[in-house]
């Protein structure tokens, strides 16, 4: 698959990346800065021996890619996302964003919409948005020679789509469970906080998540 990153110039697409450009499939890296972009997929090359990672533009890189992953953070998807709205008709998009605000009364801080997957939903009516990877941590995703240990939970509202983001997963070794539709992702954005909440109470870096009776 062609997979376009936005934002993928941060930690945890960079990491997606490099588990992605592992198992063969083609990354291109979005950035607001194409040099930026250029730059980060030169040292994802360099790091995963693959050359099929190459960087532009966020909206060059939406255009070009099959799925469109959603990596930045959740303040930036109002700026984003409208320029794209064209080329992401029709496309899977997938959203890691979670919208968390550190040192505030509240960890999980979701936008008006109830997560930022229906906000990017909103923005890009014709796209067909799954929640996902908001639990797999950017070093874990970065230890590309280690197996991540926990599941991957994932809704959307389109099942062909949750089918995609299912075979990506597995294509990077995780197992996705789906939970159902687009308006459980404020539930599972939240997760987020609590996993961040167990690192930092059990001086932890990779608390996850895992499924039983499945
Ligand atoms: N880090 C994790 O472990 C983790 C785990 C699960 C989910 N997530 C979620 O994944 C998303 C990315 O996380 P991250 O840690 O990789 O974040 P990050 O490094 O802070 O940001 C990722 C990239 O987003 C772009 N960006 C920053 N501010 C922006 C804005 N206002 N508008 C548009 N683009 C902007 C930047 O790229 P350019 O400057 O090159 O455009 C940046 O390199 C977040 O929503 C986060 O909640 C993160």
């Amino acid at each position: 698959m062609t997979i376009a990153i936005l934002g993928g110039t941060g930690k945890e697409g960079a990491g997606l990346a490099a588990r992605w450009a592992l198992a063969g499939h083609s990354i291109i890296i979005g950035s607001r800065d194409p040099e930026r972009a250029r730059a980060k997929a030169a040292e994802l090359r360099e790091r995963t021996r693959r050359i099929t990672v190459i960087g532009h533009s966020n909206p060059e890189a939406a255009q070009l890619g099959s799925v469109i992953v959603l990596a930045l953070p959740a303040e930036g998807l109002g700026a984003t996302l409208p320029p794209v709205r064209e080329v992401c008709r029709g496309k899977v998009v997938v959203s890691t964003v979670v919208s968390l605000t550190f040192g505030g009364p509240r960890l999980f801080t979701p936008p008006a919409a109830g997560s930022s997957a229906e906000e990017a939903q909103a923005l890009l009516p014709e796209a067909r948005v799954v929640a996902a990877f908001h639990h797999i941590a950017a070093h874990e995703l970065a230890e590309t020679e280690q197996a991540i240990e926990c599941d991957l939970l994932l809704c959307g509202g389109d099942a062909e789509a949750k089918t995609t983001v299912t075979e990506l997963a597995a294509s990077m070794g995780l197992r996705a469970i789906d939970v159902g539709p687009l308006s459980n992702a404020g539930p599972l954005e939240g997760i987020t906080a609590i996993l961040a909440t167990i690192n930092r109470r059990y001086k932890l870096t990779n608390s996850g998540i895992k499924i039983t009776g499945v």
